[in-house]
C-alpha cells in the first residue's frame, strides 16, 4: 500500500491558474478540459455568457454579478498522468480564498494577457505563490491579437516579479500576426493555423526548420535567432532553479484558438512537481506513503439550494483516502465519517471512492470541520493553519429583526468557519454588533446575501471609517482602544485586532507606543505575519 501511494503521487500534478480577471482563466480551462480527458465532466457546467465554460458560477449572486467565488477541482487525465486543476476565484475581493486554494497546490500556471502583461490581480497572486515557493509555469495568452514585444514581457515578469523567465518556445511573427511557436525539440516550429470557431483541438501543424524558413521567411529566422540567444544566454530551463520557484518557464499561445494548449499541458505533465511529503506544524515532513492525511482549504455551505448543506474540500497529503474511513480531526482530536466524498467542479458531483496524494475531496455533512484543519488516520498529525489576510474593510452587521437574532449569530458563525468574512468583536460593541471585516468589500455582499437568503436573518450594514489593521499586544490594546481614530476587536481566532482610519493615525499612535507593539498581518504591504 505504501508503494501505491507512492507510485500514485508521482503520476498526480496538483495545479490552479492564476490571472488577472479577463486574461482568459476559464477559456483556458475549458481548453485544457478538451484536450486532456476531464475524468468528472465538464460539459454541465456553464461559463460566462453564453459559452459553455468551467467556471463554477452555480450561485445566483455569482451569476448576477458575473463572479466566480467557490472553488473547486477538475480531474483530468493525460497519457497516465492525472491533473487536478483547482479553480481558483477570479475577482480580486476573494484573494483570501484564492491563497488558500494555492496552499493546496504543487505548481501554479500565471495566465498573461499578451497586451497587458503584469495586471494588479496577477502581482498579488504570485507574490502568494512566492511566500509559499510554488513554482510557477506562465503562460503568455492572446497571442493572435496584437500585443506587446515578446522581449519586454519577459523584462517585465524578472524585474517586477523578480523571477527569472526561461522561454519554452519562441514564437514566430508579432502578436496580432501570429504565425507559430518554434519547437526547441524538433529545431523547426508548429504553426499557427486558424480553425473557424476555434473548437477544436489540432491547430498547430509541425515544421522542420526548411519549411518554417520557406514559409516564414524572416519571421521565422528572427524568431529562430532571439530563441537561440536567449537560451544559450541564461534564459535556458533548469529544473531544479524552476522547482526552487526562481525561474519560471514561459509558453506563448492562444487559449480560445486552442494554440498553445497542448504545449501547456506537457509542461504541466513534464516539469510541474508531483506532490511531495507536507511539513506539519512542528516542521516534519510527512512522506507521501504515510498513513492517510489532508488538509482542508476550502469550505462551503449551500452549494446545493435544494439541501443546504455544508462541503469541505479536503487535499490529500499522504496516503489513500478511502470513503467510509473513520479519520481524525487534529483540532478537535474527534472522528470525522467520511460517509459522503465527492469531487465537485461546478454543479457536477460524484462519488470518489478512494483519493491518492494532490487529488481534492470534497466531504459532505462536514459541520465540523473548518478552513486549516487536518484530517488524518491512525499517526496523528497537524498541518500549518492557512493564514488570515490583512482587512482593509469593516462593518457593523446588526440583524434588522430582533427576532432573528439566533439566526443571525448562527450565520455569523457560518460565515467565520468557512472564512467568507473575518469576525471582530469587543464587549463594548456587543455580540449582536460583530465587526466584520473583508479583504474586498464585495465579501460584504456574499455575507449579507447568504444571512438573508440562507439564514433568514436580514442584516443592516453600517461601514466604518477604519483603512488599516495591525495585530496588536496585551500591553498596547487598552492604549490604542483609548485613542481617537483607533479601537481593538479582538477576532475569533483570539488576535487582538487594532483597527486605524488610515496609515497615518496609525503611525502616530504607533510612536507612543513600545517598538514591536503593532506588528503587521499577514499579506500587509510592509510585511508578512506568517
Ligand atoms: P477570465 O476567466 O480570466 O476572466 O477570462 P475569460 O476566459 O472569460 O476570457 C476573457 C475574454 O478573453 C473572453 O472574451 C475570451 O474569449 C477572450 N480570450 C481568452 N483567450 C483568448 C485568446 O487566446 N485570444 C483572444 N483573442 N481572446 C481570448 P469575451 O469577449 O469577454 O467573452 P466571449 O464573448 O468571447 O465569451
Amino acid at each position: 500500500m505504501s508503494n501505491e501511494a507512492t507510485a500514485e503521487a508521482s503520476r498526480r500534478r496538483t495545479f490552479a491558474v492564476i490571472s488577472h480577471p479577463d486574461a482568459g482563466k476559464s477559456t483556458l480551462t475549458e481548453a485544457l478540459a478538451l484536450h486532456a480527458h476531464a475524468i468528472a465532466e465538464a460539459g454541465a457546467v456553464h461559463g460566462k455568457g453564453s459559452r459553455r465554460g468551467v467556471v463554477s458560477d452555480w450561485n445566483e449572486m455569482e451569476q448576477a454579478r458575473g463572479i466566480s467565488i467557490t472553488s473547486a477541482a477538475l480531474q483530468l487525465s493525460i497519457d497516465d498522468v492525472v491533473l487536478n486543476l483547482l479553480d481558483t476565484p477570479g475577482h480580486a475581493d476573494f484573494s483570501e480564498d484564492t491563497y488558500r486554494v494555492l496552499a493546496a497546490v504543487d505548481c501554479a500556471v500565471m495566465l498573461l494577457d499578451a497586451a497587458k502583461g503584469l495586471e494588479p490581480q496577477t502581482l498579488k497572486l504570485f507574490e502568494a505563490c512566492r511566500v509559499r515557493r510554488t513554482p510557477v509555469i506562465t503562460m503568455i495568452n492572446k497571442w493572435d491579437r496584437p500585443g506587446r514585444e515578446p522581449l519586454e514581457l519577459l523584462d517585465e515578469i524578472s524585474d517586477r516579479l523578480g523571477i527569472h523567465p526561461t522561454p519554452l518556445n519562441w514564437p514566430v511573427g508579432i502578436a496580432g500576426d501570429f504565425r507559430g511557436v518554434t519547437d526547441p525539440q524538433t529545431g523547426g516550429m508548429t504553426e499557427f493555423t486558424r480553425t473557424p470557431g476555434g473548437a477544436t483541438i489540432a491547430v498547430g501543424e509541425p515544421l522542420d526548420a526548411h519549411e518554417a524558413a520557406r514559409r516564414h521567411a524572416d519571421d521565422w529566422y528572427r524568431a529562430a535567432e532571439e530563441f537561440e540567444l536567449l537560451t544559450a544566454s541564461d534564459h535556458a530551463h533548469d529544473q531544479a532553479e524552476f522547482l526552487a520557484a526562481r525561474t519560471t518557464p514561459v509558453l506563448f499561445g492562444a487559449a480560445v484558438l486552442n494554440f498553445g494548449v497542448a504545449e501547456l499541458l506537457r509542461t504541466v505533465v513534464d516539469l510541474a512537481p508531483p506532490p511531495s511529503a507536507w511539513t506539519d506544524v512542528e516542521q516534519q515532513p510527512r512522506p507521501v506513503d504515510a498513513p492517510f492525511s489532508g488538509f482542508v482549504f476550502k469550505v462551503q455551505t449551500g452549494m446545493d439550494p435544494a439541501h443546504r448543506d455544508r462541503l469541505a474540500f479536503m487535499r490529500v497529503c499522504s496516503g489513500r483516502f478511502e470513503r467510509g474511513a473513520v479519520l481524525t480531526n487534529a483540532r478537535t482530536r474527534r472522528p470525522f465519517q467520511t460517509k459522503y466524498a465527492q469531487s465537485v467542479f461546478g454543479r457536477e458531483r460524484k462519488t470518489i471512492d478512494e483519493a491518492w496524494p494532490g487529488d481534492v475531496v470534497g466531504l459532505v455533512n462536514a459541520q465540523a470541520l473548518r478552513v486549516g484543519d487536518t484530517l488524518y488516520d491512525s499517526r496523528p498529525v497537524t498541518y500549518p493553519g492557512l493564514p488570515r489576510f490583512t482587512p482593509e474593510h469593516f462593518a457593523v452587521f446588526r440583524p434588522r429583526d430582533a427576532g432573528r437574532a439566533k439566526q443571525f449569530r448562527r450565520g455569523i458563525e457560518m460565515l467565520d468557519q468557512e472564512g467568507i468574512v473575518q469576525v471582530l468583536v469587543s464587549d463594548r460593541r456587543g455580540a449582536q454588533a460583530p465587526v466584520l471585516a473583508a479583504v474586498g468589500p464585495m465579501q460584504f455582499e456574499v455575507a449579507a446575501h447568504r444571512l438573508e437568503h440562507e439564514f433568514g436573518a436580514p442584516a443592516s450594514r453600517d461601514p466604518l471609517q477604519y483603512g488599516v489593521a495591525r495585530r496588536t499586544t496585551p500591553e498596547s490594546a487598552p492604549v490604542v482602544d483609548r485613542q481617537r481614530g483607533a479601537e481593538v476587536l479582538e477576532r475569533t481566532d483570539g488576535v487582538s485586532v487594532a483597527l486605524f482610519t488610515d496609515k497615518w493615525r496609525m503611525s502616530t499612535i504607533a510612536r507612543e507606543l513600545p517598538a514591536g507593539s503593532l506588528p503587521p498581518m499577514f499579506g500587509d504591504d510592509d510585511g508578512v505575519d506568517p
